[in-house]
């Protein structure tokens, strides 16, 4: 249990410079022994949670909307959450779904089929994490289709494993160095607030789809040798970038066209985060494979790659691994889903509508906002230099993710250009309207 040390329970408290003695000395401790691949852009380091309350080691108590990299979608250390850990940890920690049974792995694959849109049968391959559901995906529409080529979106983020890196396209840090990859043909996303085509969403053709069937497939890609399309039905890590709908549809009449397999990777928009259990809901386009990790489970490491049940047919052996469905992550998994079924999915709705309304006034209040997109709490916030030229200020983004952090407010930054929020969904307004005050009074000091 967090002690309250403010005024307010629910608002962060700081109570020593940042970072603080102790933060400073295991900060210096872990650079000389952590992989120096890690990206941390300040300098936090916790030591409990609770809600959407972080306290760091110095005792200073901030306010998350990070969540752990869109992970503790139920808060840190939900009670509920934490029981249900505790209770399967005392029963037993691991046996291997994939070489033995337990109920309850089956129960959450029947539930997630049940969840996943589309009202088909379905069959669920459980793993780790993002990279290694995506990783299952890919195995699985190279199997099922026998074709070994996919198309992916540039700026889309899938994981740093080699099939998943080879269709992530967000960095080049994260591909540099690494090559080969797989056969990934990229194409721009549908970002109509830089719509690489030019054109505005209201009267364009989803030029971004319709270059594959005008251009790709008569010129470098012959579609029966395409595997899978992958995309992420709202890019997160690119910018939280909210496509329109007939981005969606497109890509499904095409894929449906050609035989190819339409992939939603959801592991940062799905379990609730944009106000829907999965962020296709929001355009009515299912997939044929889904991949889900990050809330799933709270925190706890579990990832699903969810399938058309026609379509998952591999044999035994194809594809497993020790840890997946770990049960101990499951029994987080089952909890999780009640709490989103029972009240957060509609409090990521109506909190994240309620900040939307607010935060979509900033591009005429502060000169340094471009853009400001979402759906539920998955809301992004473009930074420019220049309204008009649409000039990318990843300084400003940055320098604001600091400004934030001394304040209290935790954030992070996506894309280029952009700051994401993306809070566990348990915030309430008051915790929304703080973290949109404070990034108010952030804008104003670095447009001052
Ligand atoms: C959409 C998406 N897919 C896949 C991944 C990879 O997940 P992980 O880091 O758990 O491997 C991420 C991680 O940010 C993601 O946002």
């Amino acid at each position: 249990m967090l002690t309250q040390i403010g005024p307010n329970p629910l608002l962060p408290h700081l109570v020593t410079a940042l970072p603080g003695p102790k933060a400073a000395a295991i900060i210096a401790r872990d650079s000389a022994v952590i992989s120096p691949s890690y990206t941390r852009q300040y300098p936090l380091v916790v030591e409990r949670g609770e809600g959407a309350l972080v306290e760091d080691v110095d005792g200073n108590q901030f306010l998350d909307f990070a969540a752990g990299i869109a992970v503790v979608a139920t808060g840190h250390s939900h009670p509920r959450v934490v029981n249900a850990i505790q209770k399967q940890a005392a029963k037993f920690l691991h046996m291997s779904g994939t070489d033995f049974y337990y109920e309850s792995m089956v129960s959450l694959a029947e539930k997630l089929a049940r969840l996943t849109p589309g009202n088909i049968a379905r069959r669920v391959y459980f793993g780790n994490s993002g990279t290694e559901a995506i990783e299952a995906a890919i195995k699985l529409a190279r199997y099922h289709t026998g074709r070994d080529k996919f198309i992916a979106f540039l700026g889309s983020f899938h994981g740093r494993t080699m099939g998943a890196l080879s269709l992530t396209a967000s960095k080049v840090t994260q591909r540099r160095g690494f090559h080969p990859p797989l056969p990934v043909h990229h194409i721009p996303y549908a970002n109509c607030y830089r719509c690489p085509y030019g054109k505005q969403p209201e009267t364009c053709n989803v030029e971004c789809v319709t270059v594959l069937e005008d251009q790709l497939f008569k010129t470098v890609l012959p579609p029966e040798e395409v595997a899978g399309i992958v995309v992420e039905p709202i890019q997160g890590e690119g910018g939280y970038i909210v496509p329109p709908p007939k981005f969606h549809q497109e890509l499904r009449r095409i894929a449906d066209r050609h035989g190819i397999l339409l992939i939603h990777d959801e592991v940062q928009s799905g379990m609730g985060r944009t106000g829907k259990m999965f962020a296709s809901e929001h355009f009515d386009v299912p997939p044929d494979i889904v991949t889900l990790a990050k809330g799933i489970a709270s925190g706890l490491p579990l990832a699903a790659t969810v399938s058309r049940a026609d379509v998952m047919t591999w044999p035994p052996g194809a594809h497993a691994s020790t840890f997946g469905g770990n049960p101990v992550s499951i029994a987080a998994a089952l909890t999780t889903i009640e709490l989103l079924e029972e009240e957060l999915v509609e409090n990521a709705a109506q909190i994240g509508a309620y900040m939307l309304e607010r935060m979509k006034t900033w591009p005429e209040k502060f000169r340094i906002v471009g853009d400001v997109r979402g759906r539920g709490l998955m809301i992004g916030l473009e930074l420019v230099l220049d309204q008009e030229a649409k000039t990318p200020a990843p300084e400003l983004r940055d320098r604001l993710e600091m400004m934030a952090f001394e304040r209290g407010l935790l954030i992070l930054g996506a894309g280029r250009s952009s700051i994401r929020l993306c809070p566990p969904l348990v915030i309430t307004r008051e915790q929304a309207d703080f973290a949109m005050d404070t990034l108010d009074e952030c804008l104003k000091r670095c447009e001052g």
